[in-house]
């Protein structure tokens, strides 16, 4: 099973491209769902239906959803949340982990993901599109799996404890909230459950690609998106360059833009080499309709496998004669950006405002960092023995 995730900057054209990319899969035989997570319903305008919360199927094979939040989930997510705060604040959690916990996202967002991992386990799907929100709440939508699976090793288990055996004497102090035991089990729970999107998304079958259009304010939200999906260990396939005006016609105000466009299209093909960039044509109407949305994704592809993807593996381990190298995809980042500290048995990398925990596999936790270096877009972290 593939699944494909559409983000870019607000507007660009996100929901149009997931609508017509999950038509044109769904034409060539693919059983398709599409979903969203976005609490918008422009799947449904972009089809021209109305969406429901189950699939519905809206053409052979083609089947779109849209996640409803009105649920008795968002309540107790919202009350999980809150807790997880409010227990920070009280007991002055490691700064680490308070900052990780900064990514929590909204409830529709928790939602979507646990969502889209019930639609994978069902089987049911060649293709799951998911149509996502704009940039930033897709990053932090993304980063929730790993965050919360951080928390979850490594603060849960001793607060459980402290909880167990000071509950009776503190539960009416004030300040620190108590919770029951069953706010533990419900932050499991969904604690391996998101484990289970995590590795769905950043399995082999998963990537995400972005959209923009050739303005250069959008092109530099993508860059920086780029280099965030692969921090978080995503796979980036490719870039939809949407809304590029025909250079046909003569006016001087359509001339002005295309030239315009060709420059910041020069610059988004060098951002992004390495990485198919594919041309949608600015239209005359807007495409609604599965039929509009599947012929402007053929002609988008043009040919191309709409559902290929990259050979790079965003995250690798390998032995050189002098050490274990990590090796992890940044690309468009250079070494002066990227903020290294090893803590115990993480490795905490940051890039910009954005930053990854990564625990490290056994074989690189009893290493010492000898070095670190930022070479064709890998930071490659070097172990080795400790001396002894
Ligand atoms: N190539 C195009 N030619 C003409 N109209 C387009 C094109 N691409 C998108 N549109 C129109 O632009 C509007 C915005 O597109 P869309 O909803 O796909 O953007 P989005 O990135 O999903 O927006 P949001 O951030 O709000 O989710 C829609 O009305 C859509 O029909
Ligand atoms: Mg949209």
């Amino acid at each position: 099973m593939r699944v494909l995730l559409f983000t870019g900057k607000g507007g660009v054209g996100k929901s149009t491209m997931a609508a017509g990319t999950a038509a044109l899969a769904a034409r060539g035989g693919r059983r398709t769902l599409v979903l969203s997570t976005d609490a918008a319903h422009s799947l449904g305008d972009a089809y021209g239906v109305e969406v429901g919360t189950s699939p519905r199927e809206v053409a052979p094979g083609l089947f779109v959803q849209q996640v409803d939040a009105q649920q008795r989930f968002q309540e107790s997510w919202g009350e999980l949340q809150r807790y997880l705060l409010t227990l920070l604040d009280a007991v002055g959690v490691d700064p680490v982990a308070a900052e990780e916990l900064t990514v929590l996202p909204g409830a529709e967002e928790v939602l979507a993901l646990l969502e889209l991992r019930r639609q994978a386990r069902s089987g049911g799907w060649d293709l799951i599109v998911v149509d996502c929100a704009p940039t930033a709440e897709t990053l932090r939508l993304l980063a929730l799996p790993e965050a919360l699976g951080w928390y979850m090793r490594r603060v849960l288990p001793v607060e459980r404890r402290v909880v167990k055996s000071l509950r009776p004497v503190l539960s009416r102090a004030a300040g620190v909230p108590m919770p029951q035991d069953s706010v533990f089990d419900a932050l499991e729970r969904l604690h391996s459950e998101l484990d289970e999107v995590r590795a769905l998304l950043s399995g082999p079958g998963a990537s995400v690609r972005l959209v923009l259009t050739p303005e250069r304010v959008v092109l530099a939200e993508a860059r920086r998106s780029w280099t965030t999906l692969s921090l978080y260990g995503y796979t980036v396939d490719g870039v939809v360059a949407n809304r590029v005006f025909p250079s046909d016609g003569s006016d001087p105000w359509r001339s002005g833009w295309v030239q315009a466009q060709e420059a910041v299209l020069a610059e988004v093909s060098e951002s992004f080499s390495g990485l198919p960039l594919w041309r949608s044509v600015y239209r005359t109407e807007e495409p609604i309709g599965v039929e509009a949305l599947a012929a402007l994704a053929a002609q988008v592809y043009a040919g191309s496998d709409p559902l290929a993807l990259p050979a790079r593996q965003p995250f690798t381990v390998t032995e050189s004669g002098r050490g274990r190298v990590l090796s992890l995809l940044l690309p468009l980042t250079t070494r002066a950006e990227v903020e290294l500290v090893r803590h115990d048995d993480d490795l905490v990398v940051t890039v910009g405002s954005y930053r990854r925990v990564i625990t490290l596999p056994a074989a690189l936790a009893r290493l010492r960092v000898a070095g670190a270096r930022v070479e064709n877009e890998q930071l490659q972290v070097r172990f080795v023995e400790e001396a002894s």
